[in-house]
């Protein structure tokens, strides 16, 4: 039996295949996006973490220039038509060429709005053949800022159920900012969606990769610098609290050194000098001196004990100071560029963020347990791990900080060929359900002094490492888990 195909489905496919002929070898571009696995499925459940829209942008951005490369306009680009292939945002896959053209291959004419081609809601205004242009490369752009506009926002920038209604939108009406959607997007994100979301294509940009680029760019810095100014920040906190152990040890050294009993080994001598003149008698059954042997064997014993607390006293400054020194050191070795891999073991890195945070959780009374597996030194970003941990532990103190009863943290650590595990477990306040999706969000926060970019900035510290950030939690009252994972190179 023969499928009958009509004229214009015959000439679509068989534009597909030169299309997709043109495209072998493009890093990026599949042929079909399977069910269940497009955008447009994971957004089914709302947008994406606010890291994740950066990636996306990036990574779509980064295919898009390779397609249009080789000379090719999509003409189609919706969320339906990326693949995120195991849900990775940072990875994202362009398939369903079908409408697509080499470059330069007849226009968009006016048809029965019925008839227009490609998903309308995230249509260039040339695209729908109303605008009196013509569609080139940039009229991808605004498909591309349509789709990271719902991808940022949960919605299309039009959402309008009419086509014709949906057609007047993309000609004529500017949508809401993104972030005046969601303000936890970062203004150059939300100005780069508008950008590309311009009516007039030569207000979109001409060279998209190198544009997206910066700005995620200039996004992933100022989070880094962000994480760095952390490091800083977690440093000085810490070397403030052991200076004030500093400065008790050294009061106690002054109050003790000024009532030390030492002074009265200086009468002691006097009383001798005065009676040196007849100092038998001064011994004898009579004189005072009768009691001095006692007197000495006591003062001996005072001074001994003296000693002994002033040495101990003097063992806690050097400790404080120690202690000082390490933290100081550690900030000089995290202090590096991050992004530079150098062989650390996970253990390492756990240990000394865990001795930054030391004296506050002694202070907070929490108990600490450590269940570290065994670890191998592998390259590790320790910057960006020790950022990711620094908060992480941070976070659970502060969680724990008005819990009554145990205030327990665990921290697992597991390494395997594969990749490794931090898992930072408190007896905290715990995440309610509703939280949970938000926590990862720019600017969330419960806390009244908190910036609620601690967690962002670790989500996309893990991100640039090729790593996961996640966390569970039982609801409020059951505690809290945060789960790093990083691929390794052996
Ligand atoms: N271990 C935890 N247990 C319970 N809630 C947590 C935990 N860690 C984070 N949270 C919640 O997530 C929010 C965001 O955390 P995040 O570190 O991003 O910001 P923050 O701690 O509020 O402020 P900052 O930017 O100064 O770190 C917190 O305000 C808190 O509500
Ligand atoms: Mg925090």
């Amino acid at each position: 039996m023969t499928t009958r195909v009509d004229a214009a489905t015959f000439e679509r496919l068989g534009g597909e295949e030169r299309v997709l002929a043109r495209l072998s070898g493009v890093d990026g571009v599949v042929r079909s996006v399977p069910e269940g696995e497009s955008l447009m499925c994971a957004l089914g459940v709302g947008p994406l973490a606010v890291a994740d829209v950066l990636s996306l942008a990036a990574g779509l951005a980064r295919v898009l220039a390779a397609v249009h490369a080789r000379g090719v306009l999509h003409a189609n680009v919706h969320p339906g038509s990326v693949h995120l292939a195991a849900g990775d945002a940072a990875r994202p896959l362009l398939g369903d060429f079908s409408l697509a053209s080499t470059f330069g291959e007849g226009q968009p004419r006016f048809t029965h709005h019925r008839e227009i081609r490609g998903e309308l809601a995230y249509l260039a205004p040339e695209l729908t053949g109303r605008s009196g242009r013509g569609a080139d490369l940039r009229s991808d752009l605004y498909s591309l800022g349509a789709t990271i506009y719902h991808a940022a926002t949960g919605q299309p920038p039009f959402a309008a159920a009419d086509p014709l209604a949906l057609i007047h939108d993309h000609m004529a009406r500017v949508p809401r900012a993104p972030n005046a959607l969601r303000p936890a997007l970062p203004q150059a994100l939300s100005d780069l969606v508008m950008r590309l979301l311009e009516k007039e294509p030569e207000r979109r940009y001409d060279r998209l990769e190198q544009r997206v680029r910066e700005q995620t760019r200039e996004i992933l810095e100022a989070a880094h610098r962000a994480g760095m100014a952390q490091i800083a920040t977690n440093v000085l906190h810490n070397v403030g609290n052991v200076l004030n152990s500093v400065n008790t040890s050294a009061h106690m050294l002054r109050a003790q050194v000024s009532e030390s009993r030492a002074a009265r080994v200086a009468d002691l001598a006097a009383l001798l000098e005065e009676n040196a003149d007849d100092l038998p008698a001064f011994f004898t059954h009579a004189g005072k001196g009768r009691v001095l042997p006692r007197y000495l064997r006591e003062l001996a014993d005072a001074l001994a004990e003296e000693r002994e607390q002033l040495l101990g006293e003097l063992q806690r400054l050097d400790a404080s100071v120690d202690h000082i020194k390490n933290v100081v050191a550690m900030q000089q070795s995290y202090a590096g560029t991050s992004g530079v891999l150098e062989p650390a073991t996970l253990a390492e890195v756990a240990d000394d963020a865990l001795r930054m945070h030391e004296d506050a959780l002694a202070r907070h009374q929490v108990a600490v347990t450590r269940d570290y597996g065994p670890t191998q030194a592998v390259p590790l970003d320790r910057t960006r791990v020790m950022q990711i941990l620094l908060n992480l532990l941070e976070n659970a103190r502060h969680a724990m900080e008005h819990v009554q009863g145990e205030r327990a943290l665990r921290l697992v650590v597991r390494q395997d060929a594969q990749g490794a595990t931090v898992e930072v477990t408190d007896t905290g306040c715990g995440i309610a359900p509703q939280d949970l999706a938000h926590m990862f969000a720019h600017g969330f926060t419960t806390k009244p002094g908190g910036h609620g970019f601690g967690l962002h900035s670790c989500a996309v510290a893990a991100r640039e490492m090729g790593g996961t950030l996640r966390a569970r939690s039982d609801g409020p009252g059951a505690g809290a888990t945060f789960t790093l994972q990083l691929p390794l190179q052996a």
